[in-house]
């Protein structure tokens, strides 16, 4: 025997005649709410729509598009002269589907029950900053000045008739053409040839760096890691269970031969050689050459991070440790982040020969395949010489904001912060004269609208003077005085 709605009709409607919310939709998302919280139970019979329409105000046409569009969604049922059913089909209470949970939920659920990986990414911020356009947003390229132009005429050119080659999973390596380009681009730019068969497309630098030390080193084996160093490479490798053996870094970069008597047994050094990141020194040629002779004599490897050599503005890119690796010790990490924009999600490792097959199957079990579309793209983009263009225009464009960032700031934040803009990448540091604490002065920052990173967040274990970290290269040339005027403001005022 069908329940009937017993006192008020359908009393937990509550309808707001002045919300942007259209009325019929109020109605059918309360309706839905009350059956899936159980106010409304299975089997339950719905009032005459004669009743409801004078209950909810709504046409009786209104009503019954509702009432269908609910009965389509399997919430409702019709009985042949029998009126409109909660269906009975549906558990008690109904399972609240996933779409209705916010995040907002999270807070008062039980914890969940996860791995150790799970646990440390559930309390680790991975958040690198949105693409809001903020002023000094570390790490940004001129996003603005991508040739979109071009790129879509790339792109039309490889979908043009839905060539089958961009319709598949593609090569576990990634596309044989954009390996042959981008081994061209590192032979004539960086004068590091190899074989595209020594490639690995991965979708951005650290899917790279996953990769890299998931094949080299097992959970508790040591990895030589840069203190300061990129926090999100940081997190990354403590999540996935290795130990951070902290390295001090100095003008000449890494500090090889401490590393090399502090934790000789470790199983992999991650270094950024070309520009240490934040701190924008480079490797030295004795430790680099130091680096290599400890990996061989360990049997050991080298993970070298080259994400933004591109961008180096008193010569040439310097060579990559890997160009001087005669052992096979060296896996170098590219990534087009930077050098196009974040968002292309497209990076690669140059491999030694015999690791080659090990990363393409390790590729595919994890990462499946980059987007082919976008590896045909970027192959396309790059031998149509786009790329060398793009970053000839980029490197002269970041010079110039490099200098207008330079003499602006000399005069802006004279007496408060000593500015030291290295010869190469996207970034400065502002060094605070009176040793504020900078995570504090950059919640000031933020406050004024602009963007930076505080030195602390880089560090682990070796505390470092307070300074601020600021990009250059996304701020246009003629907003970098007031910019960095406001900037002052923010740090007078801390
Ligand atoms: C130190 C460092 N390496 C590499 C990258 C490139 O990483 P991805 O290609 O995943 O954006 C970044 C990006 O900001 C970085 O900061």
């Amino acid at each position: 025997m069908a329940k009937q709605l017993e006192g008020p009709i359908l009393p937990f409607l509550r309808l707001d005649a002045a919300a942007a919310v259209p009325k019929f939709r109020q109605v059918q998302d309360q309706l839905r709410q009350a059956i899936l919280k159980g106010h409304l139970r299975p089997g339950t019979r719905l009032p005459a729509s004669r009743i409801l329409c004078e209950e909810v105000g709504l046409s009786r046409q209104t009503l019954v598009r509702v009432l269908e569009n609910l009965k389509a969604e399997g919430y409702l049922e019709a009985r042949q002269g029998a009126g409109t059913f909660v269906s009975a089909a549906l558990p008690r209470p109904a399972a609240i589907p996933r779409w209705q949970k916010s995040l907002a939920n999270v807070p008062d659920m039980p914890p969940p029950r996860l791995s150790r990986i799970g646990d440390l990414s559930r309390q680790m911020s991975a958040d690198i900053g949105q693409f809001e356009p903020m002023p000094f947003l570390p790490n940004r390229p001129a996003i603005d000045r991508f040739p979109f132009a071009l790129w879509r005429k790339c792109w039309n050119s490889v979908t043009r008739g839905g060539k089958v080659a961009a319709l598949g999973y593609g090569d576990l390596g990634g596309e044989l053409i954009l390996r042959q380009r981008i081994a061209e681009y590192l032979a004539v730019h960086r004068h590091d040839p190899c074989d595209p068969e020594q490639i690995v497309i991965t979708p951005g630098g650290h899917a790279a760096f996953t990769l890299a030390v998931l094949a080299l080193a097992d959970p508790g084996d040591g990895i030589w890691f840069e203190d300061p160093g990129p926090v999100t490479t940081y997190n990354l490798f403590h999540t996935l269970g290795f130990r951070l053996c902290l390295t001090d870094v100095d003008g000449d970069g890494m500090d090889v031969a401490g590393a090399a008597a502090r934790y000789p047994g470790a199983r992999l050094a991650f270094v950024m050689p070309s520009r240490h990141h934040p701190l924008g020194v480079t490797l030295s040629l004795p430790r680099r050459l130091a680096l290599l002779e400890w990996a061989r004599a360990n049997d050991a490897w080298i993970l070298e991070d080259d994400y933004d050599s591109e961008f180096r503005y008193d010569g040439a890119p310097l060579p990559s440790i890997r160009s001087i690796d005669s052992h096979d010790r060296v896996i170098y990490a590219g990534s087009f982040s930077k050098a196009l924009y974040p968002g292309v999600r497209v990076g690669y490792l140059v491999l030694p020969p015999q690791l080659v097959g090990t990363f393409r199957n390790l590729s595919g079990l994890i990462n499946r395949s980059v987007p082919v579309e976008t590896q045909l793209v970027l192959a396309e983009f790059i031998g149509g010489g786009h790329f060398a263009s793009h970053l000839r225009r980029m490197r002269g464009l970041y010079a110039e904001r490099r200098e207008a960032f330079i003499d602006a700031g000399k005069v802006a934040l004279a007496g408060l912060a000593n500015i030291d803009c290295s010869e190469s990448g996207l970034n400065a540091l502002a060094w605070l004269t009176d040793g504020r604490d900078d995570r504090a002065v950059r919640q000031d920052v933020l406050e004024a609208g602009l963007q930076c990173y505080p030195l602390s967040d880089y560090t682990v274990a070796t505390p470092r003077p307070s300074a601020l970290i600021l990009g250059y290269a996304g701020v246009p040339t003629e907003r970098m005085r007031p910019y960095l005027a406001r900037f002052a403001e923010a740090l007078s005022r801390s």
